[in-house]
C-alpha cells in the first residue's frame, strides 16, 4: 500500500513515516531549487491524511494550494515515471489569515500574552530598556491594568514617565531615557502596521488545529508578503506562534499522526541575530514541542542558517541543491553533506551541487526513528495550482469560511489605556487591586464577539505569571514564562 506521506520518489517512494512526522524536519536548498514546492507537496500529503497544517506564503503564490492545478509536461513526465496511477489534480482546505486583515481573517493576539521578553525583541530594545519594560509589566500586573493593544502600552510608558519618581521608588531603576526610548520603538512599530498584531479578538490557537467534516486537515496560510517588510514582526509573529502553542497544547507522547505541522520559512530570520536567552527558550520550544504532537519544518537556504542545536532535531530532511561559488560555499555544502546518514556509493558533495530542480537529497525517519540513508529523490508532483490565487476567488473562500466573523470585528474593551485616562481626569493613580471584569458592562454585540477568553484569560495569565515570578529571579513572560515553569517541574 502506498503510504500516505510518500513526496519524493528514487526508484521507489519515499514517505515520510506519520508517526515520525512529529520529528521535525527541514527543507532546504540554494533559491529556486523547489522547496516551495517540496513545502507545498508536503503540506497537500498532510491535509490529506487529517492533519491540519500552518504556513506562511512569503511570495503571496500558496493560495493556489486551494485549487487544483492543471496538467503541464513538467507534472505529467513525473506522474508517469513515478508510475502515480491514482495522481489527480485537487485543491485542498484553506484557511487565510493576515495581520493586516486585507488577504484573510485578522490574526493578533494582545500585549499580554506576547509577554515583555519577545515583546522586547521586537521593538529591539537594548538590556536596560527591556529591564524598564519588563517594569512597566510587573506594575501593570500590580495594577490590575490590562495590557491589551499598543495604546496601552503606550498610556503606561507615558504614565510611567510623568510619574518616574514613584515607580523608582517601588520598582528601582527606571530611566527616564529609557522610557523615552521605549515610547519611540511603540511609536515605530505602530506607524509601520505592527500596531495591527495586538488587540483583540486574540487568535484562539484551536482555530488553527481544525479538520473539514470529510476528515481533512485545514492548510492556514498566512499571508506574510507585506508582513515580510519587517522581519522581525515575522519572525516574532511565528515565534509566539510556536510558544502559544506549546504552552496550551496537551502532553500527547507519540501520536500516530501529528496535530499539527508547522512550517517555518525563511527560517534564517528566526535565528538572525537572536539574543541567547531566546535562542535557548526556541531550542527547548522545538525539543519539547513533539510531545504536543507539532511538528516543526524548517524551510531555509542553507542548513548552517539553523543552530546546530536545532538542527540536530530536524530528523526528516529534503535538501535540495547548493551553490559552491565561495569557500565559505563550499564548507557549507560540504556540511550538509556530513549532516546525513551517508548510502554507500553516493557522493553526497557532488549530488548536492548537481540536484536539478525539484531534486534533492532526501532522508527521513524510519519507523524506529533512525534516519535512512540519503538518497537522491525527485520531488512528487504538486496536486494544486501553481498559479497565484485571484483576489476574487480568495475573498470568496475568506467569507465562506465557519471563522468569518469571528475575528474581522476588533473590539476595544476597557484597558490600561481607559483606566490611565480616567485616573489622569480624577487625579488618582490606578488602584492596587485589580477590577471586576467588565463583562457585564459590555454592549451586547462585543459580548457575543468577544472570544470568552480574552480579557479574563490575559488578566489571568498575567497574574499567574507575576505570580511565578516572585518565585524565580528574572522577570519573564510568554514563551519563556510558563516554558520556565514548565521546565522546572520536569527537571
Ligand atoms: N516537485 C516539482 N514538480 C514539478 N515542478 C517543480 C517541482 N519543484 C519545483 N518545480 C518548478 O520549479 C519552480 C521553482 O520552485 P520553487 O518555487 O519551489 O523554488 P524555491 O526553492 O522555493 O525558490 P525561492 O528560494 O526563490 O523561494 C517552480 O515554480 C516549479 O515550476
Ligand atoms: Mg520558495
Amino acid at each position: 500500500m502506498q503510504n500516505p506521506l510518500d513526496v519524493a520518489f528514487a526508484g521507489a517512494p519515499l514517505g515520510l513515516d506519520p508517526k515520525m512526522a512529529n520529528r521535525h524536519g527541514l527543507i532546504a536548498g540554494a533559491t529556486g531549487t523547489g522547496k516551495t514546492v517540496t513545502l507545498r507537496v508536503m503540506a497537500e500529503h498532510f491535509s490529506a491524511l487529517g492533519v491540519p497544517v500552518f504556513l506562511a506564503d512569503i511570495k503571496g503564490d500558496l493560495g493556489g494550494l486551494s485549487q487544483p492545478g492543471i496538467s503541464n509536461p513538467k507534472i505529467d513526465e513525473r506522474v508517469k515515471a513515478f508510475g502515480l496511477a491514482d495522481f489527480a489534480f485537487a485543491g485542498s482546505p484553506v484557511c487565510f489569515w493576515d495581520v493586516f486583515g486585507v488577504k484573510g481573517h485578522p490574526v493578533r493576539t494582545t500585549l499580554s500574552e506576547m509577554g515583555p521578553l519577545l515583546l522586547s525583541r521586537l521593538l529591539g530594545l537594548s538590556d536596560v530598556q527591556e529591564g524598564v519594560l519588563n517594569v512597566l509589566f510587573k506594575y501593570a500586573d500590580d495594577h490590575g491594568l490590562l495590557l491589551l493593544d499598543l495604546k496601552d502600552l503606550r498610556a503606561l510608558a507615558q504614565f510611567a514617565s510623568d510619574n518616574a519618581a514613584q515607580l523608582r521608588a517601588e520598582y528601582g531603576q527606571v530611566s527616564s531615557a529609557s522610557i523615552g526610548a521605549i515610547q519611540r520603538e511603540l511609536l515605530g512599530l505602530e506607524n509601520g502596521g505592527g500596531g495591527k498584531l495586538f488587540g483583540e479578538p486574540a487568535l484562539k490557537l484551536a482555530d488553527l488545529l481544525r479538520t473539514t467534516p470529510d476528515g481533512r486537515g485545514v492548510i492556514n496560510i498566512l499571508s506574510s508578503d507585506r508582513l515580510m517588510q519587517s522581519p522581525q514582526t515575522y519572525a516574532t509573529l511565528l515565534l509566539w506562534l510556536l510558544s502559544e502553542l506549546f504552552e496550551q497544547l496537551p502532553e500527547i507522547g507519540d501520536p500516530e499522526k501529528p496535530k499539527l505541522v508547522f512550517f517555518f520559512d525563511e527560517a534564517h530570520l528566526l535565528f538572525d541575530e537572536l539574543p541567547k536567552v531566546i535562542r535557548g527558550k526556541v531550542e527547548q520550544v522545538v525539543r519539547l514541542i513533539r510531545s504536543k504532537g507539532v511538528g516543526v519544518y524548517f524551510c531555509t537556504q542553507s542548513p548552517l542558517d539553523i543552530p546546530e542545536e536545532i538542527l540536530g532535531q530536524l530528523g526528516n530532511r529534503v535538501q535540495h541543491a547548493l551553490r559552491a561559488f565561495t569557500p565559505r560555499d563550499q564548507k557549507a555544502v560540504r556540511a550538509a553533506a556530513e549532516t546525513f546518514r551517508q548510502k554507500p556509493g553516493i557522493n553526497l558533495y557532488e549530488t548536492l551541487l548537481e540536484l536539478q530542480v525539484g531534486e534533492a537529497v532526501v532522508s527521513f525517519l524510519d519507523s524506529t526513528g533512525s534516519p535512512v540513508p540519503a538518497e537522491r529523490a525527485k520531488i512528487f508532483p504538486p496536486r494544486s495550482s501553481l498559479a497565484p490565487l485571484l483576489d476574487a476567488e480568495r475573498e470568496r473562500l475568506v467569507k465562506q469560511s465557519p471563522l468569518f466573523g469571528t475575528y474581522e470585528q476588533e473590539i476595544d474593551r476597557e484597558s490600561a489605556y481607559e483606566r490611565l485616562q480616567l485616573g489622569v481626569r480624577s487625579g488618582q493613580p490606578p488602584a492596587a487591586a485589580p477590577p471586576p471584569l467588565p463583562e457585564t458592562k459590555l454592549p451586547a454585540a462585543t459580548r457575543v464577539a468577544a472570544r470568552a477568553d480574552s480579557a479574563g484569560s490575559a488578566m489571568m495569565k498575567s497574574f499567574l505569571r507575576s505570580a511565578g515570578t516572585a518565585l524565580g529571579s528574572a522577570i519573564v513572560r510568554g514563551l519563556m514564562g510558563s516554558l520556565k515553569s514548565n521546565l522546572r517541574g520536569r527537571r
